[in-house]
């Protein structure tokens, strides 16, 4: 398989909050986002490996900043990282101020996809060069927060999380 760019895999879903998407605090609802997330992250893993994605892991999402009614919101999704069948995927979340054309990041999220055959078993993916030196950096970290998601979901022992232990020597 060919391997391919972070920027291959680029999505941006710009969107507005509306009322019935509000909690009681006329914020945008944290499960309305995630869902949000997860929807454009999904895109993203398609786009770099052309086959059906599922989401196996949200690994983390911080809610920095409430994001008010009425506010327009982009969130960006690119690939940080390929490994054999899985992606990482790393989402950042902008409010934008379309009356002095700035923007405001209010959350940031990591997500995991695995690409499945048509019979709903893993299958393997292309591997991902970064570029950017951002890209770089992502790419890097990328395998200890794979190991530390796995450890998290009981799917790896601590004792063999070799990245994860390496911070601590
Ligand atoms: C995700 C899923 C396909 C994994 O299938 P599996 O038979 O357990 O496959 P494996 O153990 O070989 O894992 C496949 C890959 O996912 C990774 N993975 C699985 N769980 C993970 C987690 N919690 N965090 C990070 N990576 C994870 C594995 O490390 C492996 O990665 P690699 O091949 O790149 O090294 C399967 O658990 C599934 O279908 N889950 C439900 C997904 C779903 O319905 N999502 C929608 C939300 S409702």
């Amino acid at each position: 398989m060919t391997p391919k760019k972070p920027s291959e895999s680029y999505t941006v879903q710009t969107d507005m909050v509306l009322p019935n998407e509000t909690n009681s605090l006329n914020h945008l609802f944290g499960g309305e986002l995630l869902s949000r997330m997860d929807r454009a992250a999904s895109i993203s893993a398609r786009r770099h490996c052309n086959q059906i994605v599922v989401t196996a892991s949200v690994n983390h999402v911080s809610f920095n900043h409430p994001i008010p009614l009425n506010s327009v919101v982009s969130v960006i999704a690119k690939v940080s990282r390929a490994f054999k069948t899985s992606m990482e995927v790393i989402i950042d979340v902008f409010i934008e101020d379309p009356k002095n054309n700035t923007k405001k990041q209010a959350n940031k999220g990591i997500y995991t996809f695995v690409a499945v055959d048509n019979n709903k078993k893993p299958i393997a993916v292309p591997e991902i060069i970064p570029e950017t030196e951002e890209e770089k950096l992502r790419f890097e970290a990328a395998l200890r927060r794979k190991q530390l998601s796995l450890v998290l979901a009981g799917r790896l022992n601590p004792s063999e999380a070799s990245e994860l232990k390496a911070l601590f020597k």
